[in-house]
């Protein structure tokens, strides 16, 4: 039946399961979103449609019924209720209650498609269909938490200090302001370690963003990091996990167009991977990872984020459907892959020509 429900998917059991909940479970994180942070009155009020797409939210055109966008008024808050009432809102959920002919929104929450979703834009800029485990990119959720009027002052200013595409998950544990790029959770089948620093495996981490950060009702206990934060009431996060793992390991790294790299240099590109440039001593295997901890001195790091981790190390990142999703490293800190080839030629102390360069660029391109 959950297969069914999810448009005739070949998924079954555990994954089938696993998308639903990546993609609509809040795991009751309502009691945060809006008993907390009231953003179901910030919705109503002041989101419509317009602003919602200006701060990176996306809308899954499947879940509209055809013909809507014609009359939608996407000016009007009134269309973002109405587009939560449809579920139409990735990685928002919202409870909508109906009374003499008028709709109020009465609660609101997130799930993890929030951040790891986007859409492949086929309807306009922000709309399209789903595309599961993409990190979106275009999202600011800074900038959405700073809406809220239970937010001071000097909170906002971190939040809105952040920027699309980033988000800091230890901020609200350690007090200190250090964003990452949200990366994908697609291609990591294969890879044991979770996370740019590697504390745990991935449902270590699904477990401490559902309670730390999406504030979902569950238990989280790390004491590497001193973290210990009991379950307010039953646990809605531990049962899911096995399920949610499941479904994030079925989603593979999205291939590139074919035409998007030159293929004679991608293969010459490869050779340079795994020889001169010595990047499958870290990124061997299917998974490109060794799922080794690395000193962030071994590859040129800042380190500042990896001192707040429980590793303190960073991981090397399995590198599948690189192309997909510039700028690169856990703080964005290379724009492009030529950046990266640059920043590894120097750190490595690497003695690669100008067109041995371009190769493996074109390589990762591909991959
Ligand atoms: C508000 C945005 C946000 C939400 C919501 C969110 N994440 Fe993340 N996620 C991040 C960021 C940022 C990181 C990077 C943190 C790090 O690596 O230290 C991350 C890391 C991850 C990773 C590690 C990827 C890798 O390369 O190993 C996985 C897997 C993941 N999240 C899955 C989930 C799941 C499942 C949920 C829902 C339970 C979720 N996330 C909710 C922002 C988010
Ligand atoms: C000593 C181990 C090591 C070697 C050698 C190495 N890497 Fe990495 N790589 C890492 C680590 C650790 C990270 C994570 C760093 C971060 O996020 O700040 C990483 C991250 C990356 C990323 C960023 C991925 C993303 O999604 O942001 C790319 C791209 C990459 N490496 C490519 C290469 C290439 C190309 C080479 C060879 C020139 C190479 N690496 C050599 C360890 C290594």
């Amino acid at each position: 039946m959950a297969a069914l429900l999810c448009g005739g998917s070949a998924l079954r059991g555990a994954d089938a399961d696993g998308k639903e909940i990546f993609r609509h479970d809040t795991f009751g994180d309502e009691r945060f979103w809006t008993d907390t942070l009231k953003m179901h009155e910030v919705i109503a009020k002041a989101v419509d449609p317009t602003t919602a797409l200006s701060v990176g939210l996306k809308v899954d055109a499947d879940a509209l019924p055809p013909g809507i966008l014609k009359t939608a008024d996407l000016k009007s808050p009134a269309t973002t209720v109405a587009l939560l009432k449809l579920n139409a809102v990735v990685g928002l959920k919202g409870t909508v209650e109906s009374k003499d002919g008028k709709d109020t929104l009465t609660k609101v929450g997130v799930t993890c498609a929030l951040c790891h979703s986007t859409v492949d834009d086929s309807v306009m800029p922000g709309i399209g269909k789903r595309l599961d485990g993409w990190p979106n990119r275009t999202l600011n959720p800074g900038a959405i938490i700073a809406l809220s009027p239970a937010v001071d002052d000097a909170k906002k200013k971190v939040y809105q200090s952040w920027g699309a595409g980033k988000y800091d998950p230890r901020f609200n544990q350690d007090g200190k302001n250090g964003p990452v790029l949200i990366p994908p959770a697609y291609g990591l089948a294969k890879s044991k370690m979770a996370t740019y620093t590697g504390d745990g495996d991935i449902s270590y981490w699904n477990n401490y963003v559902a309670v730390t950060q999406m504030g979902g009702q569950g238990a989280f206990k790390e004491p590497r990091l001193g973290i210990d934060v009991p379950s307010p009431g039953p646990d809605l996060v531990h049962p899911k996990l096995p399920a949610l793992k499941a479904y994030q390991h079925s989603i593979p790294a999205p291939k590139p167009k074919a035409g998007s790299f030159d293929a004679a240099a991608a293969k010459r590109g490869r050779e340079v991977f795994t020889g001169a440039a010595k990047c499958s001593s870290c990124h061997g295997g299917d998974a490109f990872t060794d799922d080794k901890l690395h000193d962030p001195k071994e590859t040129g790091m800042d380190a500042t984020y990896a001192m707040r981790s429980a590793s303190k190390k960073y991981r090397a990142t399995p590198l599948g459907g690189l192309w997909q999703r510039p700028p690169y490293f856990h703080d964005g800190s290379a724009a492009s892959l030529d950046a990266v080839v640059d920043h590894y030629a120097k750190v490595l102390k690497l003695t690669l020509s100008a067109e041995q360069r371009k190769d493996l660029v074109e390589y990762l391109k591909s991959i």
